[in-house]
């Protein structure tokens, strides 16, 4: 068995098959490049993070899908299915999410650099939970209520920057003073400024109800120690705010545990996470009534592939590419965009071979970046043969764009 297949993803005679049948016959059924998904593997991703949950917190759990991961109308209706609420992060995903069917009490929003028109557009869903990102968007937040909605009551949360952020990349890393790189991170409130804010806001007639963190994306099982960190530090936050008699009713801790992106990779221990968590919050004796979590490539990642065809293979200085009919930037633009983003790529009809080479994989956009993956070991492809581009299923076709003036890729579910 191979380290990636799952239900969605079977090898059976050296040929790759997608919810049992074929990846060729469906990339020659459907053309390509073509996104490919499976309800199937979105619904026991889902069930297992809810088993774990339930499994190891006394508090109520509420799954929040962060829908920038993939927002596909039938993924959003899958998920609504099997009782998920929402995370949005602009006011069109809080539309889109209302018209999948999401009532407003089951949305989150955590949305930055946001105008007093943002908030007007938010503010006509009533009941949406408002993550306050800065201190300064409570005056907007005021003008926005004052403008249009004077009577109305707001339920807002505070997004907790801890000092610590963790992601895969710089690029992914969205809590903490800088990134890795020195880019300043431009999430979130400062830890010890949580209390004033959640004041301010309640003087301001809003009302506080929970506090957020999202430290960043792509978690590793190395990544472990620094996440419990900042788990300590947003309890702290909580005990602090209700010691001084502000209520709260929840905690959400965001996502970035993510799938398994290359053999390599050690997982995230999500099961020891949850129960870090919930010992921490008993340990404080904090007074809550649930516990949310915003994965978005937990849930949908390994339940999407791009497949795509070999044009030819062209030699090059030494470099051998195997040149395809689509782009990076334009259909996955995750290894164009974040650096040392991996996806695993495999031959559809002959997965495993004895004449393997160090192949570049190469897109067909005007871009040196554009390349799906970088000298990889492959069974040799010929023109016309298939190739599948694994977890495929977050932050691909919502990232895509028509750059080049390049179709995006039509899309299936099975
Ligand atoms: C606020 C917020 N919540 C949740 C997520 C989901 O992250 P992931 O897909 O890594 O679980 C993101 C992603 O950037 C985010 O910005």
């Amino acid at each position: 068995m191979y380290w990636w297949e799952n239900n969605f993803l079977k090898v059976k005679r050296n040929t790759l098959l997608l919810g049992g049948q074929p990846a060729a016959m469906l990339a020659e059924k459907h053309g390509t490049p073509l996104f490919v998904y499976s309800r199937e593997q979105i619904q026991a991703n889902f069930r297992m993070l809810t088993k774990i949950l339930r499994e190891n917190t006394s508090l109520d759990t509420y799954i929040c899908y962060a829908m920038k991961a993939n927002s596909h109308p039938r993924i959003l209706k899958t998920l609504k299915a099997e009782g998920a609420r929402i995370d949005t992060v602009s006011p069109g995903e809080v539309a889109l999410a209302r018209n999948a069917g999401f009532p407003a009490s089951k949305i989150m929003f955590t949305g930055t650099s946001l105008s007093v028109e943002d908030f007007q557009k938010i503010f006509c869903h009533s009941g949406v939970i408002i993550n306050i990102d800065a201190e300064e968007q409570l005056e907007l937040m005021q003008e926005a209520r004052e403008n249009w909605f004077p009577q109305k009551i707001f339920r807002v949360s505070l997004r907790i920057n801890p000092g610590i952020g963790k992601g895969f990349c710089s690029k992914a890393t969205t809590a903490g003073v800088a990134a890795p790189d020195g880019t300043p991170i431009k999430f979130g409130i400062e830890k010890d400024r949580t209390l004033a804010v959640l004041a301010k806001a309640s003087e301001m007639g809003f009302n506080p109800v929970g506090l957020h963190m999202h430290l960043g994306s792509g978690w590793t099982g190395g990544d472990y120690s620094a996440v419990a960190l900042a788990v300590d530090k947003m309890v702290e936050a909580a005990r602090e705010v209700q010691d001084h008699g502000l209520r709260l009713e929840f905690l959400d801790f965001g996502g970035g545990f993510g799938p398994k992106y290359s053999k390599e990779q050690e997982v995230f221990p999500v099961q020891e996470y949850i129960r870090y968590i919930n010992e921490k919050i008993t340990q404080s004796k904090l007074k809550l009534k649930s516990l949310f979590l915003e994965p978005g490539k937990y849930l949908v990642g390994d339940a999407g592939v791009l497949l795509f065809r070999v044009e030819y293979l062209k030699k090059n200085y030494g470099n051998l590419f195997a040149c395809v009919n689509a782009g990076t930037f334009n259909s996955a633009p995750r290894p164009a965009v974040y650096a040392n983003a991996y996806h695993q790529i495999v031959h559809s009809s002959r997965v495993k071979s004895e004449d393997i080479q160090e192949i570049t994989i190469a897109g067909n956009l005007c871009e040196t970046g554009d390349i799906f993956g970088k000298k990889i070991l492959l069974p040799v492809p010929q023109r016309g043969d298939i190739l599948a581009f694994l977890n495929a299923g977050a932050y691909c076709r919502s990232m895509a764009s028509q750059y080049n003036t390049r179709d995006i890729p039509k899309e299936i579910f099975i």
